[in-house]
């Protein structure tokens, strides 16, 4: 399997090849999509457009829909809920659709919508995401991270090295690294491994989350490795279901 990563949307190169894409957004999107499906949810639909979102889900009974969105951290207003992966409990989204928009996460989901298969992965279910990817036999497979506002982000690159390193652990399947920037996700993941939760707050998102608000639960929930067996996964062009 071929692997490449690339930090942001804007830095994948237009004619790429692959047809897998796994997205991540540690901070919190990718989280809040794989507890929301996890939790029972019917589907998440990205939406990087606001307008689009609001138009959209108006087609769907209120009863049925919940809107979820994000700016710079924070619940947008008219919303049900902001991007929080401890908010999206069984008792509030359970066969629901949500509608949902974040700063940087969706537009990544953007970017990749019309790969073959697109996934959703962050640390909570990096085994198995990993392990979908095993099962398939991708030849080429582009991690996707979320950055912020176009730059580099530190959390997506610690999950894009755990997703690495679990792949190259395995007797199935031999991985061949594409690009430095897995490299240096990879010794990003073996620095911080053992301290998941110190990476997340050490980030300068996970620092403007502790400047905006305690968010000790959402750091707490976004750091458990392995934690949860849902594969969100692109079934319609960007809408997520569980596997
Ligand atoms: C994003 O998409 O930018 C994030 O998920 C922001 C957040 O922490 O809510």
């Amino acid at each position: 399997m071929d692997l490449s990563y690339y930090h942001v949307a804007d830095d994948v190169p237009e004619n790429i090849e692959e047809e897998t894409a796994v997205v991540i957004d540690v901070l919190r999107a990718t989280t809040t999509i794989a507890c929301a499906l996890n939790n029972g949810a019917a589907s998440v639909q990205t939406f990087a457009d606001l307008d689009l979102l609001k138009k959209e889900s108006s087609l769907w009974p209120s009863s049925e829909r919940i809107l979820l969105g994000e700016r710079g951290g924070k619940k947008l207003e008219g919303f049900d809920l902001g991007n929080s992966p401890i908010a999206v409990t069984k008792d509030v989204v359970e066969d629901k659709r949500i509608f949902m928009s974040t700063t940087n996460g969706t537009r990544s989901f953007a970017r990749v919508r019309d790969f073959k298969n697109v996934y959703a992965m962050s640390l909570v279910n990096r085994k198995a995401v990993g392990e979908k990817l095993l099962s398939q036999k991708n030849d080429q497979v582009l991690i996707l991270g979320s950055g912020w506002e176009g730059s580099y982000s530190l959390e997506d690159s610690l999950a894009a090295g755990a997703l690495a390193s679990f792949l190259m652990s395995s007797k199935q399947n031999s991985v061949q690294i594409i690009n430095d920037e897995l490299n240096a996700a990879i010794a990003l993941w073996t620095c911080w491994e053992t301290d998941l939760i110190g990476c997340l707050r050490k980030s300068t998102h996970g620092q403007r989350l502790q400047r905006i608000g305690n968010h000790d639960q959402d750091f707490l929930c976004c750091s458990e490795l392995d934690n949860i067996s849902t594969v969100p996964e692109q079934r319609e062009k960007g809408i997520l279901f569980s596997l």
